[in-house]
């Protein structure tokens, strides 16, 4: 009988393997989607629950309220943030926006896989370009562009790696790519960042605006320092046309009310977000140490995760060595991330989690033999 078919190109997306959530042990310990150490924000939880009487309510079509907070806090035009639920539904909108067969897009060789899951997803190719230490490279980025380039993603600090550009980098980076190319910075960690020369994507949009470029945007979650991954919000800031097209594409009511509600107030607490920062600063440093002294080779990080490498000099030792602590560690109960997909076989990803949460996971990276 003749059945219906996908699209040309649907069937080669090789579908996002979410952080895994199971394992054998009664006390389970989720350390493999960097979600929030500490919960949800309090006051998001309290918005949260203020909604529930009028889910009946369609949610405001502009995500006016949140998009106000977000442009408060950030000092930019209200009528350039576009909410998405969660910023894997702006980042994909955008592939949809502007690319499609025939066309490409670059990104780095472990870029995060939404880039080229969407991208194959409208039927364009993906070109990864090599880094160098994992981490993104300026040069090899550039020279990977081909006359059909549309698009360049870029995740910044990058996620599995952990790694940054720094700011002078990028401009480096904008300044010698063709101006017709959408480039997007992807700051879901940059709440994190510390360093000194951070470019997180806001100062750079704005300077391209002002110059009268129209061709960088970037993109925020709520789902890391702010704790709402389960909820679905995030946001996009960037030129009117592009904001337009993203208005054009998204559904009307894509983000939900106690969404857009729980965000705004997430956004507003200060107390929460201080107290995160702190204890990511603390447990990330405990985690690291640990690991260091076990023999393990963390990558110094600048997010809520670290991306760990194996012991030993042969690749496929330490790519077994990352199977069978994977296996260990779920067993303990201390789920981490595989990040095979992302071709680092030989590594494998940890959230910061709970300080209980972290000193199981190094307690069960000790008694693994
Ligand atoms: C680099 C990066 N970008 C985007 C996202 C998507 O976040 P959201 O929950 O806002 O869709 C993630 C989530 O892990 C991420 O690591």
């Amino acid at each position: 009988m003749p059945a219906p078919t996908p699209r040309s190109g649907i069937m080669d997306i090789v579908a996002y393997k979410p952080g895994s959530a199971g394992s054998p042990a009664t006390k389970i310990y989720k350390l493999s989607s960097n979600e929030s150490a500490l919960g949800p924000s309090p006051k998001a939880i309290a918005a949260f629950k203020a909604v529930a009487d009028d889910l009946h309510i369609y949610p405001d079509a502009g995500a006016s309220a949140l998009r106000a907070a977000v442009a408060a806090e950030f000092s930019i035009d209200e009528g350039l943030v576009v909410a998405g639920a969660g910023s894997d539904e702006i980042l994909t909108l955008l592939m949809r926006g502007y690319l499609g067969p025939g066309d490409s897009m670059v990104m780095s060789r472990h870029g995060f896989a939404i880039y080229a899951i969407a991208t194959t997803g409208c039927g364009a190719e993906v070109i990864r370009a090599d880094e160098e230490n994992l981490t993104t490279h300026v040069d090899n980025l550039l020279a990977a562009v081909k006359p059909n380039t549309k698009m360049m993603m870029l995740a910044n600090p990058n996620n599995p790696t952990g790694t940054l550009l720094s700011g002078a980098q990028l401009r480096r980076l904008r300044e010698n790519l063709r101006d017709d190319i959408l480039l997007v910075l992807d700051a879901a960690y940059a709440e994190y960042v510390e360093a000194d020369d951070y470019e997180d994507g806001i100062g750079m949009v704005g300077a391209a605006i002002k110059s009268g470029a129209d061709n960088v945007f970037t993109t925020r979650t709520f789902s890391k320092l702010y704790g709402l991954g389960g909820l679905r919000v995030g946001w996009g800031y960037g030129p009117k046309p592009v904001v337009d097209v993203l208005n054009r594409l998204r559904g009307p009511f894509n983000v939900s009310a106690p969404a857009q509600a729980a965000g705004a107030s997430a956004l507003a607490d200060k107390d929460f977000v201080a107290r995160h920062l702190d204890h990511n600063k603390i447990e990330r440093a405990r985690l690291f140490e640990a690991l260091q002294e076990l023999g393990f080779r963390p990558i110094p990080s600048h997010t809520n995760f670290l991306l760990v490498g194996m012991k030993g000099e042969d690749p496929k030792a330490r790519a077994a060595m990352a199977d069978a602590l994977n296996t260990h560690l779920t067993q303990q109960g201390t789920i981490v991330r595989p990040v095979k997909e992302y071709f680092l076989p030989d590594y494998l990803r940890m959230s910061v989690g709970s300080s209980e949460a972290n000193s199981a996971l190094i307690e069960a990276l000790r008694c693994f033999k």
